[in-house]
Parts: structure tokens; C-alpha cells; sequence
């Protein structure tokens, strides 16, 4: 085993997202910041993800107050956050401009580790907000670290071999560090075994991080096999809002290890004071029925038909609103079929909602693709990236009519318009006290223009509320 593994803490997050639908709101957490900031984490994941979204939506937060807040309290800690490339926060393509000045305010406002993945592991669909990464760390004068991040997944094309190349193209773009992201928590021992040797073989340089979650019950397996085999940095939540569908539990791991003699940089007393600080706050939830026992358990189905626990449920729901429960095996036995046509996409958002509602259709017109939805038929036209396989020439000829290729460019670059940031500000005239407002307007135009609205009215009682004072 290696002498140091590093910590990152999700529980700001990954752990509340996977557990409760990122519905943690800032106050429940402020007081423990300055408590945190002391733990010696290789670094806290406190944003991006559903985080941006949840705070306009369902907590009246503005996610960049947010992020300051927690700077502010965090000196000393490093910031992290997770950005779905070329889509942001959000679920479609945005424009480079809108790209990059995203990546320009998450700088400013005080995040220190950009985590990029694109679900595809189209690459070409991160390097936009890479080389932001890299100008605006240099007009900000701080070292932003950008961290390639890889969709992991189980196929016959996606062996170690294809992984260690992916990591050595994100080298080679200029990502300092390498992720794997098991969103499914799929990833064997024996898996993480052979591809944490493989990376490490090919860069022994670049520190690798491994990120899973506990669904399937592998997880500590997983994470002590990739400890064996080198892996520099883990993600852990703290042990409340750890297992489940979430991360596995820091003050376990820091003890196991330790025995070993891994440093994990961490001080024992200020995790365990984290954790009895989120106590309450997850009873609270539980309460509340916000975090639901059904996310604390373990699901290996999972591991059975190689689809994430969330594409699951989501199935489950389709089919019981319209009534077809019956079909619910079929649909499952054709989904690792539509994922062959379509080359063997990971199933990740948005491609696990595409890959099972084509399945469900599939089933239930009784006829493969006679319906197909603009969804796949996008993804076809390549506006999605490149599949990591070739993929069905029949069903391509089909949508596309024969002999006709997808696109072969980015989607940005043959859609582009430009200044589509200029005007969204323009729309917002008044509204907008900030280029942080114009970018939550674009990343969640409704979400955000009702929440500036409110800020706005807010602002406004409070002014003839002073006046009437007078
Ligand atoms: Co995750």
C-alpha cells in the first residue's frame, strides 16, 4: 500500500445529493464550516452537480452566495466542484462564451478544483472549460486545479486498456489529475484493481482519484483494492451521510488505514466532531421523509442488469403510471440491447433516461425502435458526442437515411450563434445586479428569473418598509 491517501469530503455534495436530493440548505451547515475547514481534507465537494439547481429551485438560495459563504468560512480548505463539461450544470450544450465565462465566476467566487467529466467521455466536449480553467487561474493569479473525469463504465469495448488511453489523452489536454467517476457504484475490486494499475503504470506522475458510491455494496472492497494499487485520492462522506447510495463513511476509512500506516492527512478529533454536528441534521431529514430508508440500504440489482439503482426506479415509476408493470422484465431484458445500438453509451444522465425509455418503448409497441424518440434520434445525429462504439448501422441508416453520416464537429461549433451570454443579459435588463445572475438565468432561466424576481420584490418592501420607518 502507498504511504499517503487523501480525502475528499462530500457531504456538502454528493452524500446530501445521493441521499436526500440535495435539498441540504446552506444554514443547516454554516456553523460546522469553520470546524471543517480544520479536518485536513485533500478537499470539501461543496457545489456544482444538482447543487445549482436545488438552491434556485427548492431552497430560494443564489448558489453563487453560497459558494462565497462557504469560502469565507473555509480559508483553508480546498473548494471543489463538479461540472458536466460542455453542459454546465444544466442538461443541454452551451455555447463556448457561456462555457467559459461559467468557469470565469466558479473561479472568482473561490472554487479551487474543477472536476470535468462529459458522459459520453466525448473529451472534445470538456476542453472548453479546461483552457478556461487554465486563463482564468492565471487572471485570478490561483492555482485552479482541473481534473479529467471519466464516465466509468461496464461494456466489451471499454476494457483497461481504453481507460489508460482515455487518461493519457486528459494528460496530454492538460488536466492535472485523473478521476473515475463509478455514478453507479458498479466497479468491482477486481476491476479497480486492474485499472488503478493500469493508470498508474502508464502515469505514474499524475495523481488518480477514484470516486463510487456504496449502492451495490462493494464500495470498501473497491476502494481498499485501489488503495493496494495506488490510488491517490478517495471521495468519502462523513459517516451520517455515508453508504447507501452515497460515498463511503471518512472516520472508517481514516481508521482502517491508519493501521496501516496511511496517512490521510486527516485530524481524528475534527471529523468526528463533523459528524456529531450532522447528526441532528440527518434525523431532521429523515423525519421530514426527505431522506427515505430506501436510499441507506444496499441494491445489488444493480450488479444483476448493469443499470444504475436511479434508471431503476425511474423504469419502475414509467411503467406503473402507465399501468404495464408486466412488461417491467422485458423492458429490463432490452435495455442491454438498446445500449448496443447505441455503442455503448454509460449510463449516466441524460443517456440512462434515453437508453431506458427506448427500452420501454421497444416493449411496449411490441416492435423494436418502429418508435423512436428525439432523444436517441439526436444522439444519432451526434449531437450528444461520439459513442464509445460503432453503433448500429441499420438503426443509423434508419434515422439518418442511408449512406448519411452523423455530425462530425462539436455540437457547439455547428450550432453556434455566439453572445448568447450578451443576450441573456439583455433579457434580464433590471433584474440582473450581476454576470452570476445572467449565468443562473442561463443554466435554469425559469428557476432563476422567479428567484431574482422575489429578490427583487423583497428588496423593494424593504425600502418602503425604511421609508414608512422614517
Ligand atoms: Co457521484
Amino acid at each position: 500500500m502507498g504511504k499517503q491517501v487523501r480525502i475528499t469530503e462530500t457531504v456538502l455534495r454528493d452524500a446530501n445529493q445521493s441521499l436526500m436530493a440535495t435539498r441540504l440548505p446552506y444554514a443547516d451547515f454554516e456553523d460546522i464550516l469553520e470546524t471543517m475547514d480544520k479536518a485536513g481534507y485533500y478537499s470539501v465537494e461543496c457545489w456544482g452537480g444538482a447543487t445549482f439547481d436545488s438552491c434556485l429551485r427548492y431552497l430560494g438560495e443564489d448558489p453563487w452566495e453560497r459558494l462565497r459563504n462557504i469560502r469565507k468560512h473555509m480559508p483553508n480548505t480546498k473548494l471543489q466542484m463538479l461540472l458536466r463539461g460542455q453542459n454546465l450544470l444544466g442538461y443541454k450544450h452551451y455555447h463556448d462564451d457561456v462555457v467559459e465565462k461559467f468557469v470565469e465566476l466558479a473561479i472568482k467566487n473561490g472554487i479551487d478544483i474543477i472536476r470535468i467529466f462529459d458522459a459520453l467521455n466525448d473529451f472534445r466536449n470538456i476542453e472548453t472549460a479546461l483552457k478556461a480553467v487554465k486563463t482564468y487561474s492565471k487572471k485570478y493569479n490561483r492555482h485552479v486545479i482541473a481534473s479529467g473525469c471519466i464516465s466509468y463504465t461496464q461494456s466489451p469495448v471499454h476494457t483497461v486498456e481504453k481507460y489508460v488511453e482515455m487518461c493519457k489523452k486528459l494528460v496530454a489536454m492538460g488536466f492535472e489529475t485523473v478521476c473515475l467517476k463509478d455514478m453507479a457504484g458498479t466497479m468491482s475490486p477486481f476491476e479497480a484493481e486492474h485499472l488503478i494499475k493500469g493508470i498508474k503504470a502508464a502515469l505514474p506522475d499524475v495523481p488518480v482519484i477514484l470516486h463510487t458510491h456504496c449502492t451495490t455494496g462493494m464500495a470498501y472492497m473497491t476502494i481498499t483494492k485501489a488503495i493496494e494499487s495506488g490510488v491517490d485520492v478517495i471521495d468519502c462522506a462523513t459517516s451520517c451521510f455515508s453508504n447507501g447510495t452515497s460515498q463511503p463513511a471518512t472516520e472508517s476509512m481514516y481508521y482502517a488505514l491508519s493501521q496501516y500506516g496511511i496517512d490521510c492527512g486527516l485530524n481524528e478529533k475534527v471529523i468526528n466532531q463533523v459528524n456529531d454536528y450532522f447528526k441532528p441534521i440527518k434525523q431532521k431529514y429523515i423525519d421530514k421523509g426527505t431522506l427515505s430508508p430506501k436510499s441507506m440500504g444496499t441494491d445489488a440489482q444493480a450488479l444483476v442488469y448493469k443499470v444504475p439503482g436511479g434508471m431503476l426506479s425511474n423504469m419502475i415509476a414509467n411503467l406503473t403510471d402507465m399501468g404495464a408493470m408486466d412488461k417491467f422484465d422485458a423492458a429490463l431484458a432490452e435495455i442491454p440491447a438498446v445500449r448496443k445500438d447505441l455503442g455503448y453509451p454509460p449510463l449516466v444522465t441524460p443517456l440512462s433516461q434515453m437508453v431506458g425509455n427506448q427500452a420501454v418503448t421497444n416493449v411496449l409497441v411490441g416492435e423494436r425502435y418502429k418508435n423512436i424518440s428525439n432523444e436517441v434520434k439526436n444522439y444519432f445525429r451526434g449531437e450528444y458526442g461520439i459513442a464509445p462504439a460503432p453503433v448500429s448501422q441499420e438503426l443509423q441508416d434508419k434515422i439518418l437515411g442511408a449512406g448519411n453520416k452523423p455530425t462530425d464537429c462539436r455540437i457547439e461549433d455547428s450550432k453556434r450563434t455566439g453572445a448568447d451570454f450578451a443576450k441573456a443579459k439583455e433579457e434580464l435588463g433590471d433584474l440582473a445586479r450581476s454576470e452570476e445572475d445572467v449565468m443562473s438565468y442561463i443554466c435554469y432561466p425559469k428557476q432563476a428569473k422567479e428567484f431574482l424576481e422575489k429578490r427583487k420584490a423583497k428588496e423593494e418592501n424593504i425600502v418602503t418598509y425604511t421609508i414608512e420607518a422614517i
